[in-house]
């Protein structure tokens, strides 16, 4: 299949070796993909041979990542493989979510159900398994809390060092604590994200630790197989949308790339619109995108939002989903943190739960659908990117109508369901009971 890294912008497309241990071009400084050249693939006897393999009890083929090898080929050789058996997330139907939008259906298809509760597994099991292939010792990355929960268990599982750089009490306190119990050494830092990250990028350089944040263009191919898994599913049957939280903007990167290849090898046969929904507070790309001119990308120099999953003001693969909304003919939205927490509660009155972030679909379809954009009839698919038991704080807040949006304004518990503290008493709980 031939594996290499290219860079992304147009006028360069320089080629380097996968085994380069590179982030950005270094002829242009562009972001880099992973790109295969060789063999045409067969469609009809690999939809065969994926399905065939759910039925088997090798550790790769029960991967919802590995399953599709044949997708992303970087590796020379399987034994380089870190799996924590993720992938294999469910399509679930929701229809008090979709009445709550206003839309006819909605199938969540939930990445909360991986081994550490968030989407960043499918793309950390590729970048794990390549920074064993490449030899390496340490590996690093900066996090709103998900992707370093999910590279300290990786990187443990593979007997690597995992040293992650947070925000310093702008995480919520699950993740932290994931990383904490998979042997992270945690470094809490008094900046925010996207400060850090060019603080993580300088020391790894320096002392030789593989990054694992989203420029790293393996994750990318990771994040790729929750596409190629949900068209599985579907019997190969593209939605009209898929519906999906931005951030630093990695997945909607890892999405359009696999539904263009999808699409290019005949796996598909229509190109599924994205949705991408930010928090309000922190849209830059949402503003790129609806400014007059698309001259400069700004970032928002102070993000804030609740959804702290993706407080991020400077996202660095923005040329990638600017690229991938305009393949797919795609839309940018933002939502507020009053229509992200009314969301959530009704994801969470589904039955299903997610994470602030994820509930930004939820809250970005309604927006969408009520100005026309996505039609009551459409085919919607909308991606939780992580577990309802990531910020178990915020639920409760919530609930109890305790909950401040950043700039202190109140929540409202729209939805709110409040424990009820009640005696030791069984007529008085009776009486309660028969309200
Ligand atoms: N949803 C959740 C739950 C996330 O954790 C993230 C990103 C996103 C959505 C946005 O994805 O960055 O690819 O656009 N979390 C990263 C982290 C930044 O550090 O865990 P994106």
């Amino acid at each position: 299949m031939n594996p290499e890294l290219i860079c992304f912008e147009a006028a360069c497309r320089a080629r380097f070796p996968v085994t380069d241990v590179i982030y950005n071009c270094p002829k242009c400084g562009g972001l880099l993909e992973v790109t295969y050249s060789g063999t045409k693939e067969d469609t009809a006897g690999l939809k065969q041979t994926w399905r065939q393999r759910r039925c088997n009890n090798t550790t790769i083929d029960q991967s919802g990542v590995w399953r599709y090898r044949e997708m992303i080929p970087f590796l020379d050789d399987n034994k380089h493989i870190v799996t924590l058996r993720e992938g294999d997330t469910p399509l679930l139907n929701a229809p008090r979510a979709a009445r709550y939008a206003a839309i006819d259906q909605i199938v969540f298809k939930h990445q909360g159900f991986n081994p550490t509760g968030s989407f960043k597994d499918n793309g950390m099991t590729c970048g794990a398994s390549q920074a064993m292939r490449l030899g390496m010792k340490r590996v690093a990355c900066v996090s709103t809390g998900n992707t370093s929960a999910s590279m300290a268990a990786y990187a443990s599982a593979a007997g690597l060092q995992p040293v992650i750089f947070i925000p310093h009490g702008n995480i919520s306190s699950g993740k932290l604590a994931q990383a904490l119990e998979y042997g992270a050494m945690t470094l809490q830092v008094d900046a925010n994200f996207d400060q850090i990250l060019k603080l993580v990028r300088v020391l790894s350089e320096k002392l030789g630790i593989y990054l694992l944040n989203s420029i790293n263009p393996f994750r990318i191919e990771g994040q790729k197989t929750i596409v190629i898994e949900m068209m599985d599913q579907r019997d190969w049957n593209a939605p009209d949308w898929i519906v999906l939280p931005g951030g630093n903007l990695g997945n909607v990167s890892a999405f359009g790339k696999a539904l263009r290849e999808l699409k290019g090898l005949g796996f598909i046969t229509k190109m599924p619109r994205l949705a991408v929904i930010q928090a309000h507070g922190s849209s830059p790309f949402y503003e790129f995108m609806h400014a007059e001119t698309r001259q400069t990308f700004t970032a928002v120099e102070h993000p804030e939002t609740l959804a702290t999953a993706i407080k991020i003001g400077d996202p660095v693969s923005w040329p990638k989903a600017l690229f991938e909304i305009t393949e797919s003919n795609g839309v940018v939205e933002r939502v507020s943190e009053q229509e992200i927490a009314d969301a959530k509660a009704v994801i969470g009155a589904s039955g299903i739960g997610c994470e602030p972030a994820s509930a930004a679909t939820l809250a970005g379809i309604r927006k969408l659908t009520a100005a026309g954009v996505i039609r009551p009839d459409a085919d919607v698919v909308a991606v939780l990117t992580g577990n309802v038991l990531k910020d178990p704080d915020y639920i409760y807040r919530y609930h109890t109508g305790d909950l401040k949006a950043p700039d202190g304004s109140a929540i409202e518990p729209n939805f709110g369901n409040r424990p009820i503290v009640v005696p030791n008493d069984p007529d008085k709980i009776a009486a309660l009971l028969s309200n």
